[in-house]
């Protein structure tokens, strides 16, 4: 993370370009040049958004931690009506999302928010959309608990979890003397989770240096990506994000961060940068599913969206020609392509 992060200034810095800030007046990144026959631009945007080899989850891909909260992953007990699990939401054939537009909760009330993959996530600094959440731990029992999520209550969870004897067994083996918990529920199902990580793609090939793995067109939406489209200067790292809270210029009225922080003018209306990885294959897009397709969301970040004085700087209109909106398409989709799949 921190390497990555590191990689990054210094590719901004040897292009001339200023490292991101938290304010609205710093300028906008400039555009650093990648010609078609690579060059040293091209190696510094490879150190960038190189994937790392070091695996996600320092809870390991399958020990019994991870099983356990598996588990509970799929399990209907954790909402108040027995109907409803993580997995109704997070769909694990579906990117862990569900492509609503926006969340149906346990009394089939549509809530707030689109539902968010869950890949990648073991870095992240602070979770759901806002921020509020500071780590896994803390997260995932908040829709266990709230009563339009899946309402349950913690006292019904565990009388109802120790009831159930492969239950009492599992926590029994992880957790000894304890069982089933608010800390030992938690724990299992933020491991779980932790150990999702999304497929490698056509991208991350390119990004180690096989040259045929991107086409022409896919190549040119990358220059666009990190260059007169800006996109990288908060889709950077090999997530493609900087974790960070930024005001897109969406019309709808969620204020986002800024209801947590209604005196810091930069968070209204911001929401986390969500990672790219994959996102081709999980439309409708943004916190309130408002777009409908990619070619939405870069139509959006053309026009510059609402101007209003939470607006990110880095958010303007871009002037982008259709055969530029079409390379970029191309280079989202292949940041979804998962290698092995063909093109
Ligand atoms: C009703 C659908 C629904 C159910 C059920 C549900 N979630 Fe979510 N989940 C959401 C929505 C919507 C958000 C985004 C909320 C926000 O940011 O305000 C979210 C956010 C998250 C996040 C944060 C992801 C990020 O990128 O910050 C995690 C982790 C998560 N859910 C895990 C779980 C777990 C574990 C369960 C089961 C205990 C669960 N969810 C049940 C809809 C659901
Ligand atoms: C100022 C920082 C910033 C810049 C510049 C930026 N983005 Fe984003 N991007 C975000 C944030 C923040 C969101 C989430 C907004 C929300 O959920 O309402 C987002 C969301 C997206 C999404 C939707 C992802 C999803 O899962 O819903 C796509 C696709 C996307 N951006 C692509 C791009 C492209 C392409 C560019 C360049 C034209 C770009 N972004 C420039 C910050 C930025």
């Amino acid at each position: 993370m921190r390497k990555v992060a590191a990689a990054f200034v210094g590719a901004l810095v040897a292009a001339g370009v200023s490292a991101p800030a938290a304010t609205r007046d710093e300028p906008a990144v400039t555009r650093p040049q990648i010609g078609s026959g690579g060059g040293p631009d091209l190696e510094i945007w490879r150190e960038t958004f190189r994937r790392p080899t070091e695996p996600v989850s320092a809870d390991g891909e399958d020990g019994p931690l991870v099983r356990l909260g598996r588990h509970l992953f799929f399990e209907r007990l954790l909402s108040g009506t027995g109907r409803m699990a993580c997995s109704t939401c997070h769909d694990p054939a579906n990117s862990f999302q569900d492509g609503r537009p926006r969340a149906v909760g346990v009394f089939y009330k549509t809530l707030s928010r689109r539902t968010p993959p869950l890949f990648d996530l073991a870095e992240v600094p602070a979770l759901m959309r806002d921020g509020r959440a500071r780590s896994l731990e803390e997260q995932v029992l908040m829709p266990v608990l709230d009563p339009n999520e899946m309402g349950q209550t913690l006292e019904r969870l565990l009388e109802q979890l120790g009831r159930v004897p492969f239950y009492r067994d599992a926590f029994d083996a992880v957790f000894p003397g304890e069982g089933p918990s608010a800390r030992s529920i938690a724990a299992a199902l933020a491991a779980y989770v932790r150990s999702l990580a999304s497929p490698e793609t056509a991208f991350d090939r390119w990004i180690e240096g096989d040259e045929s793995a991107l086409g022409e067109s896919e190549r040119r939406g990358f220059a666009l990506f990190v260059g007169k489209a800006g996109c990288v200067a908060c889709h950077a790292g090999w997530r493609l994000t900087d974790d960070d809270f930024h005001d897109i210029g969406l019309p709808d009225r969620d204020r986002g961060r800024g209801a947590l922080f209604p005196d810091v003018e930069a968070w209204q209306h911001a929401f986390r940068t969500p990672s790219l990885r994959g996102v081709a294959a999980r439309p409708p897009y943004m916190h309130d599913g408002s777009l409908p397709s990619l070619e939405a969301v870069i139509d959006h970040y053309d026009r510059g969206g609402v101007d209003r004085p939470s607006r990110s700087s880095r958010v303007r209109p871009l002037g982008l020609r259709p055969d530029e909106k079409a390379d970029l398409r191309a280079f989202l989709e292949s940041v979804s392509r998962p290698v092995g799949s063909g093109s």
